[in-house]
């Protein structure tokens, strides 16, 4: 692995899985990253070989802190009791334990858009931030981070928030997979957006929204249509965020123990 690189990053998504060696000074990538495809039956085993491989790949030493970030709430020492948009064989898993034991050393796992809204705060959209920031990422699914003047409450899940008028768990109709799915104009889609934002905006009224996910390089075409009061921003790390964050994190945490 590079010099230039102080900790290793993964970020498992519903349809790639990342990985990139991460310059913590800078908060940017030491070497390009790399993405293998999430397999279609994405069980823990086959996910963990995925991460493995990216490890091998990168040569990644083994001091090096190697932070993944992954797409369930997370609490250290407890198993997974819910998936979203991975197969549910995950659920009842140690999932530390499990990518420990593929990549032969300890690793830190975290909630992947924890880790994004971390990386934004550090490195981001929301540095310098004071005051309460809800960082979304938009892609498979809609993931959420609550910071609070620079500290993160964990596995908050606001992309399952149930919309009224029967519409539902809010990913499932407002995730930029579905914009995909239902072919929606960006347009169309904001319109949904600002139905979302407008209701994390009414419960929980916070100073920024950062909005982050691969989606967000394309933020000119359906930001400026989200109809809020509360500033709404792109992410500036795009979604090189999770991967950034997940590393940081995992660097922060050996450092305190
Ligand atoms: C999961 C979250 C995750 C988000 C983004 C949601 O379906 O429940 O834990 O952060 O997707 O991947």
């Amino acid at each position: 692995m590079i010099e230039t690189a102080q900790a290793f990053g993964v970020d498992i998504g519903g349809s790639g899985i990342k990985a990139a060696p991460v310059n913590l000074e800078a908060g940017e990538f030491a070497e390009p990253r790399l993405k293998i495809l999430t397999p279609e039956v994405s069980t823990p085993d086959s996910v963990a070989e995925i991460v493995r491989q990216e490890l091998e790949h990168f040569e990644v030493p083994a001091n090096i802190p190697v932070g993944i970030a992954f797409p369930a709430p997370i609490k250290p020492g407890q198993t997974i009791d819910f998936m979203a948009n991975l197969d549910q064989s995950w659920i009842g898993v140690d999932v530390t334990e499990v990518f420990s034991k593929a990549c032969g050393r300890p690793v830190t796992v975290v909630n992947d858009a924890d880790a994004a809204g971390l990386a934004e705060q550090q490195f981001g959209a929301a540095k310098g931030q004071d005051g309460f920031v809800i960082a979304t990422t938009l892609g498979t699914g809609i993931g959420t981070a609550l910071i609070y003047n620079g500290v993160l409450i964990p596995n908050s899940e606001l992309g399952h928030i149930e919309l009224p008028n029967g519409k539902g768990d809010a990913e499932k109709w407002a995730a930029s997979s579905v914009r995909d799915q239902e072919n929606l104009g960006y347009k169309k889609w904001a319109k949904r957006l600002t139905k979302y934002y407008g209701l994390l905006e009414k419960y929980f009224n916070p100073d920024l929204f950062v909005v982050g996910g691969g989606v967000s390089r394309m933020s000119d075409k359906f930001l400026p249509y989200i109809d809020i009061k509360t500033p709404i921003v792109p992410a500036t790390l795009r979604n090189e965020a999770g991967i950034i964050g997940a590393a940081s994190y995992a660097a922060a945490k050996l450092l305190a123990n």
